[in-house]
C-alpha cells in the first residue's frame, strides 16, 4: 500500500497519456494522494476533467494562472510531493529536464524539486534512439532520475521498436519498487507452517497447537522484503495473504510431497508442527466403541522429516535452511544438538507448553522467545512480537544474502 505517499504526476503529450488514466485509478487504490500536471501538449490526448475525476485532485495546467500560484505555486507543487513522475515523458520534456529550461509549469516544477523523479518515456523508436535523446537520457540517469522503460512494441505510428511507454501496471510496480526496498527481491522462499493432522479415522486426528501466527508473520515479512513466497500450510485459521501463494495440505506426507514438488527454492523455512508420527493404517470407517471397556490400541509410523530431507539434499540444496524448534524442556542443549542433528544452517529454538502460571507459549500465542542458534553463533531473543521475529529473521537472511 502506498498510504500516505504523495505523487505528483506530470503528464506531458503523447498518445501514451491515456495510459496515465489507469495509472491515477491504480496508485489511488493504493492509498497515494495524486496531484497531476497537465501539460499543454497533454491535454491535446487527455483532458483535465477525467485527470480531475481520477485524481480526486484540482489539476494544474497552467504556470501562469495567478490563482493557481496563490494557491499552490510551482515551488510548492514541486516540494509538497514525496515523488514525481513524469508520464509520458516525451523526448521535449527529458530534454527541458537536461538542460536546465523552464518555460511552463511542468518544466518549471521539474527545475525546481528537491524531490526523486521517475521518467517513462514515450516516443518513436528513432526519437529514442537519436544521439540526442540518449546523451539527455545519460545524463539524467547520472543525476539520479528513475527511468521506468521505454519497452519495445508496435508504436500508435506504425513503427516498432523501443520507445513504447510502459503499461500502467508496471509503473505502479516501479512506484512500489521505488518507496520499498526490496533487498529479497529475486529469491524464491518455502514456508513449511501451521501443524499437520494424521487422521485415525476419517473424524479423528493427531494434531497439535499450531496456529500457523508465526509462520505467518514470517510469509508477510519475506513478501515485503521482496521475495517471492511459497507458503504449504497445513490446517489453520489463518487468512490468505495477498501476494503469497499458499498451498494447503493435511499430513505430514502431503507438506513433503507438496514442498518438494516447490522446489527448487533459495531459502527454505520449516516452522510447522509436523507430527513426527502418523497412524500405520488409519480406519476407513468411523470407530466405533465396541463396548463399555473397549479401548483401541492404535500402531504409529514415522512421519517422514521434512526439514531433514531438504537440508540433506545434495542436488540443488536452497542456500539456506532454517528450522525451528519446540521445546518443553532444557532449551538451549536441545536446539544445538537439533541444529546438528537435522543438518539445518540456523535454528529458532522457542519455548513451548504451559509456563508456572498455567500461560501457554509458543503455540498460538502473539509473542514468542527465541533462542536462535547457528554453527558459530548462539543468541537469545528477547520475548517479542511475532511479526517482530519474523522481522528479525527477515533481516538476519538480507544480511546473510548481502554479504555473499
Ligand atoms: O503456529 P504458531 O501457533 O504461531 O506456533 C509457532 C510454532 C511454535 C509452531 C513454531 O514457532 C515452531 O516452533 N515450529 C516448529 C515446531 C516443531 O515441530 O518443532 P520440532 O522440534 O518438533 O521440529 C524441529 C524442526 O523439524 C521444525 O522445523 C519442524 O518443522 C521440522 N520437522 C519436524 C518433524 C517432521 N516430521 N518434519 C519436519 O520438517
Amino acid at each position: 500500500m502506498l498510504d500516505n505517499k504523495k505523487i505528483l504526476l506530470v503528464i506531458s503529450g503523447g498518445i501514451a497519456a491515456y495510459k496515465t488514466l489507469e495509472l491515477i485509478r491504480l496508485l489511488k487504490k493504493d492509498n497515494a494522494d495524486v496531484t497531476c500536471i497537465l501539460t499543454r501538449a497533454g491535454e491535446e490526448f487527455v483532458t483535465p476533467l477525467s485527470v480531475a475525476s481520477l485524481s480526486g485532485n484540482k489539476v494544474y495546467t497552467d504556470l501562469f494562472s495567478l490563482t493557481d500560484e496563490t494557491e499552490m505555486g510551482h515551488i510548492n507543487l514541486s516540494r509538497q510531493n514525496d515523488l514525481i513522475i513524469v508520464a509520458p515523458a516525451s523526448a521535449d520534456i527529458m530534454a527541458k529536464m537536461t538542460h536546465g529550461m523552464a518555460n511552463d509549469l511542468a518544466s518549471t516544477t521539474l527545475l525546481a524539486s528537491n524531490k526523486s523523479i521517475m521518467v517513462a518515456p514515450a516516443m518513436n523508436p528513432e526519437m529514442w534512439d537519436n544521439p540526442a535523446t540518449q546523451n539527455n537520457v545519460k545524463m539524467l540517469r547520472e543525476r539520479g532520475i528513475v527511468f521506468c522503460g521505454p519497452e519495445k512494441g508496435d508504436m500508435a505510428c506504425g513503427e516498432t521498436g523501443e520507445g513504447r511507454m510502459s503499461e500502467a501496471q508496471t509503473i505502479h510496480q516501479a512506484v512500489h519498487d521505488f518507496f520499498f526496498e526490496r533487498p529479497l527481491k529475486g529469491k524464491k522462499v518455502l514456508i513449511t507452517s501451521g501443524p499437520t493432522y494424521e487422521p485415525l479415522d476419517p473424524v479423528r486426528f493427531i494434531g497439535n497447537r499450531s496456529s500457523g501466527k508465526q509462520g505467518h508473520a514470517i510469509a508477510k515479512s519475506l513478501l515485503k522484503a521482496g521475495a517471492h513466497v511459497t507458503m504449504i500450510s497445513g490446517p489453520t485459521n489463518m487468512p490468505d495473504i495477498s501476494g503469497v501463494d499458499i498451498q494447503r495440505i493435511e499430513t505430514a506426507h502431503e507438506m513433503l510431497d507438496t514442498t518438494l514438488d516447490a522446489l527448487p527454492a533459495d531459502i527454505v523455512i520449516c516452522a510447522a508442527a509436523v507430527s513426527d508420527w502418523a497412524l500405520t493404517s488409519p480406519s476407513a470407517q468411523k470407530m466405533k466403541k465396541k463396548s463399555d471397556d473397549d479401548t483401541p490400541e492404535i500402531k504409529l509410523k514415522q512421519n517422514p522429516d521434512i526439514l531433514k530431507t531438504i537440508s540433506q539434499m545434495t542436488d540443488n540444496r536452497p542456500a539456506l535452511v532454517i528450522g525451528f524448534a519446540a521445546e518443553t524442556n532444557d532449551l538451549e542443549e536441545n536446539a544445538a544438538a537439533k541444529r546438528a542433528r537435522k543438518n539445518c544452517d540456523w535454528l529458532l529454538a522457542n519455548q513451548v507448553g504451559k509456563d508456572e502460571n498455567g500461560t501457554q507459549r509458543g503455540f498460538g500465542t502473539d509473542e514468542n522467545e527465541i533462542y536462535f542458534v547457528t554453527q558459530q553463533e548462539q543468541t537469545r531473543w528477547n520475548n517479542m512480537s511475532k511479526d517482530s521475529v519474523a522481522q528479525r529473521l527477515t533481516d538476519h537472511i538480507i544480511r546473510h544474502f548481502n554479504n555473499k
